[in-house]
C-alpha cells in the first residue's frame, strides 16, 4: 500500500526535525518546510494525505495555513499544534475544519495515535461524504456566505456543540438543521423537530419534557417528551424566542446538566441530545426586552449561524427558479418551461418577503398556470410589483369570461366560484390536485364543491 504523505509546517527547525523523523519512524512519508507561505506553495504542487502545523509561527499563523489548505482541498485533514491550547483556539480551529489538536509537550506515541486516528476517521468520513450527498437533503445555492455557512456547518456537524440559526422566514433554517444531522455521526439516529411557536405554551413544557402517569389530571400514560425521543440524534427547537421563560429555564438545565425530568418524575433521566435552535427574530432585542434568557441564548449560540435573506442571495435567485421550474415542470409532465426576459428581471428585482419558500411558491403557481414553455410576467403574481394593467390582464386571462355571463347580466357569488373551478379545471387537465393548489384550497374543499355545483370536468385527476 502506498504511504501517506503527511506536510510538516514549524519555523522550530528542531521541532520540525523531530516530527518528520517521528513519523518517517511509523511508516509515513513526510516533507517538512518551516512557513505558511512556503506549506501551501508546496501543498499546491504535491498531493498530501494530511497537513500537521504548528499553531503560533511568523507571519502566516497555524489557522492561516487551515485556512490556505481547505481552500485548496477542502477534505485534506489538518492537525494543529500548540503550546497555547485554550478553548477559544480549539473552538475556532474546529469552525475552520481542524481534525484534532495535539497540546505539547506530547510523546511520539501521542502523535503517532492522533495522527493514525485522523487518517482512519477520514478515510470513513469520505465514504460517508458520499454516502451523505446522495441522500442529504437539496440545498441549491451559488450564494458564496450560503456556501461558506454549509462548509462551516458540515466541519462542526460530528461535534455536539449547540447550534443557533437566525434566519428570516422561509430563508431554509429547517433544511440546514436535516443538513446538519445528516452530516453528523448521528445521522442514523433520531431527528426530532418541535415548533415552540405552533404548540400551546401550557403543553410545550409536557411535549418537551415528558410526563409519568397521574402528573396531573388527564395523564393518564407516561410520556416521553420530545428530549428522550431524540436521545443520541439531534432535536431542533424551532422557533426558540417562543418559549416562556418558565420553560427557557428548564431548558438551559437540561443542557447544561445533560439530563431531564419528566412532569411528576422522581429522577432526572440523563439524555444525550444535540441540539440546534432556529429564529426568525432578533434575539438580542428579546434578551434586552427580558423575553429571552442571556445565559440560554450564549448556551444554545455555541455555533452562531446567520442566513442571509434572498433578496440579498443576488445569485442564488435565478439559479433557485431555475431548479423549481425543472421540479414542478418535471411534477406537471411539461416539457422544459423557462422564464421570459423580464420575468427573469422581475424575480431579481423582487424583494422576497417570503424568500426561498416565496420563490417556490410562485414558481410553482406560475408552472401550473402558464400555457407554454414560457413564463412571462403576469403568471408570477408578484406581491406588489405587478401594475394594475398587468394584473388585470392576467387576471381577465385567467377567470373564466365565458362562463361570467348571465342572462340578465347579473351572477350570484356561487356561480362565479362554479365558473372558477370549471375553469380552473379545464386549464389542468382536470387535474384535482393542481387546481386546488392554483384556487387555494384544500384538494378535499374541492371535491365538495365539485359536487356541490355539479362540475362536469374535462379531465381526470
Ligand atoms: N437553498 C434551498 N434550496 C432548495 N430549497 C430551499 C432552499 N432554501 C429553502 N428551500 C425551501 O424553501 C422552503 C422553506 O424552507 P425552510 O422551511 O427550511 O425555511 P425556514 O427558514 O425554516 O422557514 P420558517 O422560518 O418559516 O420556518 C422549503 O420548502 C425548503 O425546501
Ligand atoms: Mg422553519
Amino acid at each position: 500500500m502506498k504511504k501517506k504523505n503527511i506536510l510538516i509546517v514549524d519555523d522550530d527547525h528542531s521541532m520540525r526535525f523531530a516530527l518528520s523523523e517521528s513519523l518517517a519512524s511509523c511508516g509515513y512519508e513526510t516533507e517538512a518546510v518551516e512557513n505558511g507561505c512556503e506549506a501551501l506553495l508546496v501543498f499546491k504542487k504535491k498531493k498530501f494525505d494530511l497537513v500537521l502545523t504548528d499553531m503560533r509561527m511568523p507571519g502566516m499563523t497555524g489557522i492561516d495555513v487551515l485556512r490556505g489548505v481547505k481552500k485548496l482541498s477542502p477534505c485534506i485533514p489538518v492537525i494543529l499544534v500548540t503550546a497555547y491550547g485554550t478553548v477559544n483556539t480549539a473552538v475556532e480551529a474546529m469552525k475552520e475544519g481542524a481534525a484534532e489538536f495535539i497540546m505539547k509537550p506530547f510523546s511520539l506515541d501521542d502523535l503517532e495515535t492522533i495522527v493514525k486516528n485522523v487518517l482512519n476517521n477520514c478515510e470513513t468520513e469520505t465514504a460517508h461524504k458520499q454516502e451523505a450527498l446522495q441522500t442529504s437533503p437539496g440545498i441549491i445555492t451559488r450564494d458564496p456566505r450560503v456556501i461558506a455557512i454549509l462548509d462551516m456547518l458540515r466541519n462542526i456537524a460530528k461535534s455536539k456543540s449547540s447550534i443557533l440559526i437566525q434566519g428570516e422566514s422561509g430563508t431554509g433554517k429547517e433544511l440546514l438543521s436535516r443538513y446538519v444531522h445528516q452530516h453528523s455521526n448521528r445521522r442514523n439516529n433520531p431527528y426530532v423537530a418541535v415548533n415552540c411557536a405552533a404548540i400551546p405554551h401550557n403543553l410545550l413544557e409536557s411535549e418537551m419534557f415528558g410526563y409519568e402517569k397521574g402528573a396531573f389530571t388527564g395523564a393518564s400514560q407516561k410520556k416521553l417528551g420530545k428530549f428522550e425521543l431524540a436521545n443520541t440524534g439531534t432535536l431542533l427547537l424551532d422557533e426558540v424566542s417562543e418559549m416562556d421563560m418558565h420553560l427557557q429555564a428548564k431548558l438551559l438545565r437540561v443542557i447544561q446538566e445533560s439530563e431531564v425530568d419528566r412532569l411528576g418524575g422522581n429522577a432526572p433521566i440523563p439524555v444525550d441530545v444535540r441540539i440546534i435552535a432556529t429564529t426568525n427574530t432578533y434575539l438580542a432585542a428579546a434578551i434586552e426586552n427580558k423575553t429571552f434568557r442571556g445565559d440560554l441564548f450564549y448556551r444554545l449560540n455555541v455555533i452562531p449561524v446567520k442566513i442571509p435573506p434572498l433578496r440579498e442571495r443576488n445569485g442564488d435567485i435565478l439559479f433557485l427558479a431555475d431548479y423549481f421550474l425543472d421540479k414542478f415542470g418535471k411534477e406537471s409532465g411539461a416539457k422544459k418551461i423557462v422564464l421570459s426576459d423580464k420575468a427573469a428581471a422581475l424575480l431579481k428585482s423582487y424583494h422576497f418577503p417570503g424568500n426561498v419558500r416565496e420563490l417556490e411558491n410562485i414558481i410553482e403557481r406560475a408552472v401550473l398556470m402558464t400555457h407554454g414553455n414560457h413564463i412571462s410576467p403576469e403568471y408570477l403574481c408578484l406581491e406588489g410589483q405587478n401594475d394594475i394593467e398587468t394584473v388585470h390582464r392576467s387576471m381577465s386571462d385567467f377567470l373564466p369570461s365565458s362562463h361570467l355571463t348571465s342572462v340578465n347580466g347579473i351572477m350570484t357569488l356561487k356561480d362565479a366560484e362554479k365558473a372558477l373551478i370549471c375553469d380552473t379545471l379545464n386549464r389542468v387537465d382536470g387535474n384535482k390536485t393542481k387546481a386546488a393548489k392554483v384556487l387555494g384550497i384544500s384538494v378535499r374543499t374541492l371535491w365538495n364543491k365539485v359536487q356541490e355545483y355539479n362540475v362536469t370536468e374535462s379531465g381526470s385527476d
